[in-house]
């Protein structure tokens, strides 16, 4: 669909705008500073099936990316101990890549029956369903023991939170579900008002459809800044280190994966590896 010959002539036209026009999307004009939440945290079922149709396609790299990225993190011999546990997973693509990559066991969660059916049949697909889980729960209020896992982790979910509080309940029961001594790590959009990030936001801005980015400008205006989250993270209980960071581009690309990459008709998703992303990461005290 985006290789349509429309879709080229859209980011030609784009480009030429770019050229002629030093602030293209207007960003400049976007107040980052003020927090602008989404209109609801979840989606309407109508919603649910446009965000799998639309985010859940094999040549997709986004999920790919980030569990490339835990594996570098956490090296591929730990991932293969690890119990993980993918908090608001949506069509739960991140789970399958990271069970792919070797992941021991991964537990998918999420408020919606529509995601979580599709996660269901897609791990079926897989012949994965052995070594994942789904649980359906409210964020807050998952339906799981405390200390269950290695390394619970979110992807561009937290910006649906509707305020720094549901931030603060959301980050504090993915804790409470991490191991002592395991992590916890959000990877998401963020808000900022650096030049570094609306660069790198003008150029992912380019690289996206022009007819959806009027639908990913909010996501921006509704992410947590770092400062949202280093205000959250210190204050989790049990943590003992924690950090927020702007995202990195992928390090060590074999050739196979830099055609991995340019085979994603959306290319911005490797874009979202830059300062127009964060990572939070808390890690819990042992016991
Ligand atoms: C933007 S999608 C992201 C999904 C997935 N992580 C991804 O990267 O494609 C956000 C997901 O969070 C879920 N969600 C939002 N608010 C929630 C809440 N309060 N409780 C449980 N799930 C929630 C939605 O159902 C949706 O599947």
């Amino acid at each position: 669909m985006y290789e349509s010959e429309g879709y080229m002539r859209e980011i030609m036209r784009s480009d030429m705008l770019r050229q002629k026009n030093v602030d293209p999307f207007g960003l400049r004009a976007l107040d980052f500073r003020t927090r602008v939440p989404e209109r609801a945290e979840m989606f309407t079922r109508d919603e649910a099936l446009t965000y799998i149709q639309g985010c859940d396609y094999p040549a997709s790299v986004d999920d790919w990316l980030l569990a490339r990225e835990v594996a570098n993190r956490f090296g591929k011999r730990k991932l293969r101990s690890m119990h993980v546990l993918d908090v608001m997973s949506g069509p739960g693509r991140l789970g399958r890549e990271l069970s792919k990559m070797g992941a021991k066991f991964v537990m998918e969660h999420d408020g919606d029956d529509t995601m979580l059916q599709h996660a269901r049949q897609k791990a079926h697909a897989r012949s994965i369903l052995g070594r994942m889980g789904f649980v359906k729960s409210p964020v807050e209020r998952i339906a799981l023991p405390d200390n269950q896992f290695d390394l619970v982790i979110s992807h561009n979910s937290t910006h649906q939170m509707s305020s720094l509080e549901r931030l603060r309940e959301a980050m504090t029961e993915m804790f409470r579900l991490t191991k002592p001594g395991g992590s916890l790590l959000v990877a998401d959009y963020q808000r900022n008002t650096s030049p570094e990030f609306l660069t790198a936001l003008e150029e992912r801005l380019r690289f996206t459809k022009p007819s959806i980015v009027p639908l990913l400008l909010p996501t921006f205006t509704a992410a947590f800044s770092k400062k949202e989250f280093s205000d959250v993270l210190r204050h989790l209980p049990g943590v003992s280190v924690w950090s927020v960071t702007d995202a990195e581009p992928p390090r060590n690309l074999s050739p196979w994966s830099k055609r991995r990459i340019n085979r994603d008709p959306v290319k911005g998703h490797v874009l979202d590896f830059s300062p127009i992303s964060l990572r939070a990461f808390a890690r819990k005290e042992e016991t």
